[in-house]
């Protein structure tokens, strides 16, 4: 079993504070599912998770099977098994899909061991038709000019091929077709198991009814408020999260325009 902790994290962008002190544990078998308004800090976790230079970690710290995360590159945590598929997958104009591809697989090949270009390729192809892509695909420009769906499916096509131990999935279902929510939900559970583990964010409930989460948490200003089950998600459906200020006596924000506008 592998272990993805996170303790007391506060971390900032542009020197905003964003989280507030995270506590998460997810261990390979879970399969952990984020909610939030938009803004709390879920992506900046995940960005924190993967190691983007744009977020300052300024407190707490997360581990890796006991080994500092935060002290690896972001090459490492990738070859360490931990993947992140963005919320919005970035276009590169110059860079086929299928060099790209090649690469980040030929990244993880032990010292020594040489790719086998024909297996990769048929892989490449099984993938490209389980998530619903054409095979023309791999001669196009990562993400350029990709509908918000095709760019979903290339992170999902990531996933697959690298089998990660941790995958956090970053509102993957949004803009999703409902043929192409049930492919997520059939990759993750392909990999669901012993050597896996996830955390997908996500707004809604409809990507919890194929996979099924072992927790449910609530994030809010940059904080996990509350934990639970499946029961949480049906709750926010129909109540929202009107009710997590009150019930947690979390305070208005100061007026950041008074504040700039004063000083
Ligand atoms: N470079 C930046 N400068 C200032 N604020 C930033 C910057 N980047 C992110 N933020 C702020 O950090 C907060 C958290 O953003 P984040 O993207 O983590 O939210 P989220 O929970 O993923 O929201 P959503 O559900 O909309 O995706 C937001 O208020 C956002 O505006
Ligand atoms: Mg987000």
């Amino acid at each position: 079993m592998q272990t993805l902790t996170i303790k007391n994290l506060t971390a900032e962008v542009d020197g905003k504070q964003i989280l507030n002190g995270i506590n998460l544990e997810i261990k390979t078998g879970e399969i952990h599912a984020l909610m939030g308004p938009n803004g709390s800090g879920k992506s900046t976790l995940s960005n924190v998770l993967a190691g983007h230079p744009d977020y300052t970690v300024t407190g707490g710290s997360i581990s890796l099977n006991g080994e500092d995360l935060l002290e690896m590159s972001v090459t490492k945590r990738s070859l360490a098994g931990i993947f992140l598929a963005f919320q919005q997958p970035l276009e590169v104009p110059g860079l086929t899909i299928g060099k790209y591809l090649k690469r980040i697989v030929e990244l993880r090949l032990a010292e020594g061991e040489r790719m086998n270009v024909s297996s990769f390729i048929k892989d490449l192809k099984a993938n490209l038709d389980t998530v619903g892509l054409d095979h023309s695909f791999i001669n196009r420009y990562l993400n350029e000019g990709f509908s918000g769906g095709e760019k979903k499916r290339m992170e999902l096509i990531q996933m697959m091929l690298l089998k990660p131990t941790f995958a956090i999935l970053d509102e993957i279902d949004s803009g999703l077709d409902i043929d192409a929510l049930k492919t997520v939900a059939t990759g993750v559970n392909k990999l669901k198991g012993g050597n896996f583990g996830a955390l997908i964010i996500t707004h809604y409930q409809r990507i919890m009814e194929n996979i099924n989460p072992d927790f449910v948490h609530i994030l809010y200003q940059g904080r996990i408020v509350k934990s639970g089950g499946r029961d949480l998600v049906d709750m926010l459906e129909s109540k929202g999260y009107g009710w997590v200020r009150e019930e947690f006596n979390i305070p208005e924000e100061a007026d950041e325009y008074q504040r700039t506008i004063a000083s």
